[in-house]
């Protein structure tokens, strides 16, 4: 707190390098560290032969053909990884633990939001993926054909994918809260000919439709011939006779053989569209080999998986590059028995998580920061009702963790023992590239820490000059990784734009980033996302997480709108915790705390309460449209929130601006 007292005058960044000052460590829980799948001396034997431990990793799955080459890097920024190898992929997330005996293992405990439950065994999952394996091949989708699919979280999403995968049909899965025109657009970008859809899935304790968004979507896409619909709600849908076929009617009737044919390693496996900023959304292309390889080893490493006896739990959606590499392709690869949820946290009460890990036993739990503060808001006494002692391993994902928010996951959910994975990638680096490991890592409150074994990242300056420690700047990727995207599907050159121009011969993540004095990282949000404030960089994440750090905030969102004097002003969101209640008092009494949390030059000019912030399908706040609303604009575009209305609530609670 020794920033107390200093002037606005001073140096603002060392004021604002109290982030970096955490002094708290948490060693791992010694009987965790003595059986951990991965020891410290991984990333020696890693540093010592890069390609050498990735091909290595990549004995961990099956292949038809073995990879005798590790990497192509010949026409930088286009990789390829065992690029002479072949593989289903499918069949290494299925039928290899069949065949070694594993069939009875509970691979998917499915809780619908009602209350329903279906449970599938490896060898269930095995006839349901062959099964519709078989119908979309009688369909006629073809190797290399694109496949839609727009489903809620059930069972049905992770056999559709793995399905696609097994006939080599890349899939293109769209955010089931996503509107017509996101539909439309992508399956429009990716020529996509079969749709895979339900007539509806639960939120929210009521049926919420998916069927009419594709049915509006599809009057903009006349190549799609078919449309395969999953019968969840049984609420009343449009058919388009000839087009739309039931799930029940046609894959159930399929034969439960299908043998898997192998593809190249180099074989589209998935296209995903990531929303950015600005301009149309990009199809993000994986392939095979590679991202099998590296979705396995981390999901191995980073979450410690013993699949005789733990029980995982991911919480994203599956049309969020997460449910992709940690629901589907890596737990699944190692043999996982995993939990799927489909619907809402607090439906029908806000301990319906806890309660969820009570019933299952769940042992490792993987969710995002918005959802370890939204618990928090709700109050601590919630999961103290449920029995979470199975817990082993905390993970976190989706954008920076407040240390705040850091530690009341571990204390409340974990006990004060479990250890704390703060997992950095993006939709474009298809597995985790930045975290702690386990069984290894004295964990940090607010810090990913340090590259994973077998990959490179460093903090550089404006000029590609790799900063000290104590340094600020770029997070940037120098060595190609196996899970690394291919290109932007049809646009290489907008690839090469987007990630490769802004430093040469690096891929360049849009994050900014620290290193503390350890030379352990810290994330800083997108750098799109920091302030200038009298001439003075500010991250949003700094002022939000002190903001976090006072103990009536919940939550809070940070933007620079434009000011007359110092050029840009830091405007915050807030929402309060629980009992804490609006006044002009609190509100001074914030701007104070973050004063002294980060030096006077921090304090927000204005301080907003409201009961909502904006979010996307990942949870990352939309500092866009906040920036409209702080800056007395029209707002910007919508349509990729998970709630539009709250925009509307937003504006109505605010006072106008002074
Ligand atoms: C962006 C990628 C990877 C799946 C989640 C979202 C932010 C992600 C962290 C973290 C700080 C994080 C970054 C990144 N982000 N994880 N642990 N700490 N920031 O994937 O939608 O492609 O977003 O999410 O800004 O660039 P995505």
């Amino acid at each position: 707190m020794s920033n107390a007292d200093r002037n606005t005058g001073d140096k603002a960044g060392e004021a604002l390098s109290n982030l970096l000052r955490e002094e708290r460590r948490f060693a791992p829980p010694p009987a965790l560290a003595a059986d951990a799948n991965v020891k410290a001396d991984a990333y020696d034997r890693a540093e010592a032969d890069r390609l050498g431990f990735w091909a290595e990793q990549a004995r961990r799955l099956d292949w038809a053909v073995e990879p005798q080459e590790t990497l192509d890097w010949s026409t930088p920024p286009f990789a390829k990884w065992f690029a002479d190898g072949k593989l289903n992929v499918a069949y290494n997330c299925v039928d290899r633990h069949v065949e070694a005996g594993h069939g009875d293992r509970v691979a998917i405990h499915f809780e619908g939001e009602p209350g329903d439950t279906r449970t599938l065994t490896y060898a269930d999952l095995k006839r349901e993926v062959s099964k519709a394996a078989n119908a979309l091949t009688s369909l006629g989708v073809e190797a290399g054909d694109r496949v839609a699919i727009y489903l809620p979280m059930i069972p049905e999403a992770v056999i559709s994918m793995l399905a696609c995968a097994r006939i080599g049909a890349p899939h293109s899965v769209v955010f089931g809260g996503f509107s017509a025109d996101a539909v439309s657009s992508r399956v429009t970008d990716n020529d996509a000919r079969i749709v895979i859809t339900a007539d509806g899935g639960y939120r929210r304790g009521k049926p919420s439709a998916l069927k009419p968004a594709i049915d509006e979507a599809l009057t903009s896409c006349p190549d799609v011939r078919n449309v395969l619909v999953v019968r969840r709600t049984g609420g009343d849908v449009a058919w388009t006779e000839g087009r739309d076929i039931w799930w029940h009617d046609l894959v159930d009737a399929q034969s439960e053989e299908h043998e898997p044919q192998p593809f190249d390693a180099e074989h589209p496996l998935f296209i995903l569209y990531t929303s950015g900023t600005t301009g149309k959304p990009k199809g993000i292309l994986h392939t095979s080999g590679g991202y099998l390889t590296q979705a396995s080893y981390t999901h191995h490493a980073v979450f410690d998986l013993k699949p005789e006896t733990d029980v995982y739990w991911c919480t994203a959606d599956i049309g969020w590059v997460t449910g992709h590499s940690y629901i589907t392709y890596g737990p699944l690869s190692n043999g996982a028995t995993q939990v799927m949820y489909e619907g809402t946290p607090d439906t029908p009460h806000q301990g319906r998580w806890w309660e969820i890990v009570a019933k299952y036993g769940v042992t490792i739990l993987y969710t995002a920061p918005t959802a370890i503060r939204t618990c928090m808001k709700w109050g601590d006494d919630i999961p103290a009702k449920f029995d979470l002692s199975s817990l082993r391993i905390l993970g976190s994902v989706g954008e920076p963790i407040n240390p705040e928010a850091w530690i009341w996951y571990r204390e409340h959910i974990g006990a004060g023992k479990t250890p704390i994975v703060d997992t950095w990638w993006q939709t474009e680096t298809g597995a985790i590239m930045i975290s702690p490991l386990p069984g290894v890592t004295s964990t940090k409150p607010g810090s990913a820490q340090r590259a994973l074994p077998g990959i490179s990242a460093k903090v550089v300056d404006d000029t590609a000059t790799e900063v000290g420690n104590g340094g600020g700047g770029y997070l940037v990727l120098d060595q190609p990784w196996p899970s690394m995207l291919r290109t932007i599907w049809g646009d290489d050159q907008r690839f090469k734009d987007t990630y490769w121009s802004r430093f040469e011969d690096l891929y360049f993540a849009g994050d900014g980033a620290k290193k503390d004095d350890d030379g352990d990282i810290w994330l800083l949000g997108r750098v799109d996302d920091v302030m200038l404030v009298s001439g003075h960089n500010i991250s949003t994440t700094e002022v939000e997480s002190a903001l976090v750090s006072h103990p009536k905030v919940a939550e809070s969102a940070v933007v620079g709108a434009t000011d007359a004097t110092t050029g840009q002003a830091i405007v915050a969101f807030v929402i309060l915790r629980g009992s804490a209640s609006e006044s002009a008092e609190l509100v001074a009494e914030l701007r104070e705390h973050v004063g002294k949390v980060l030096g006077p030059i921090a304090k927000p000019k204005r301080i907003l309460p409201v009961a909502e912030l904006p979010k996307t399908r990942s949870g990352k706040i939309m500092r866009r449209l906040l920036r409209d609303v702080a800056e007395n604009r029209t707002l910007g575009d919508v349509t990729t929130l998970t709630d539009s209305s709250v925009m509307d609530l937003i504006s109505s609670q605010l006072p106008s601006a002074p």
